[in-house]
């Protein structure tokens, strides 16, 4: 499936190594970050899991929780055994305290439903794919990267800041913005308002272009 923004994320019940979850129940009124990693036991993939762990808090104090869809297990064991046995050793090379959930999916029908698995990529392993999911249970951001290149998860944090922010004020979020940095006010709001709905100041750079402090700090 060809999951895009603004679709409801699909719903699954899945074995995962914290119990059987639910996915939107799991999720309650939180942010949800999903993420595929093509296998176990490979280095880009263990390197990934240990510092989605170690930045724990980090996800946390944005109410967002990590959950991660792995298709390729070690053979012999079953996939919970293998996200169990590969956590061991991401804790042991990346200093890490792996506590969220890693879902079984023997039969490819999440990352199916989700788009995972990028065919002309591989027609057996996901891709790296990421998907945010609003208290809404919308989709908020996708993005896939290749089997060959981590992702950058301080990335990830900045846009949850992003959109949650947005979320909450008329305002967007320029170029490499980062919390704490001046907004953009979205074009709808008319020059005018702008004293009434930003009081902490604002700058006209272009009439469609105008600044104001970041308003929720
Ligand atoms: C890795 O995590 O290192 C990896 C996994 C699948 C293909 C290539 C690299």
């Amino acid at each position: 499936m060809d999951l895009k923004i603004g679709d409801e994320a699909p719903n699954f019940t899945a074995n995962t190594t914290v119990g059987e979850i639910n996915f939107h129940e799991w999720l309650g009124s939180e942010w949800g970050v999903l993420m595929s990693h093509p296998a176990d036991f490979t280095p880009v993939c263990t390197t990934e899991i240990g510092r989605v762990a170690n930045l724990k808090e980090d996800f946390a104090k944005r109410n967002a929780k990590v959950l991660v869809l792995s298709v390729g297990t070690k053979p012999g064991l079953t996939p919970l055994q293998s996200h169990t046995e590969w956590i061991k050793d991401v804790n042991e090379t990346q200093g890490s305290s792996v506590d969220f959930p890693l879902i079984e999916d023997p039969d490819k029908e999440i990352a199916n439903s989700y788009g995972m698995i990028h065919p002309n990529a591989s027609d057996t392993l996901t891709v790296r794919s990421v998907f945010i999911i609003g208290p809404d249970k919308k989709v908020k951001l996708v993005i896939s990267y290749p089997a060959s290149t981590g992702r950058n998860f301080v990335e990830i944090l900045r846009v949850i800041d992003s959109l949650q922010l947005t979320a909450e004020y008329q305002v967007a979020t320029p170029v490499d913005w980062k919390h704490g940095e001046d907004c953009i006010v979205v074009p709808a709001v008319p020059t005018e308002d702008i004293p009434g709905k930003f009081p902490k100041g604002h700058t006209i750079i272009k009439d469609y272009l105008r600044t104001t402090p970041q308003p929720n700090i």
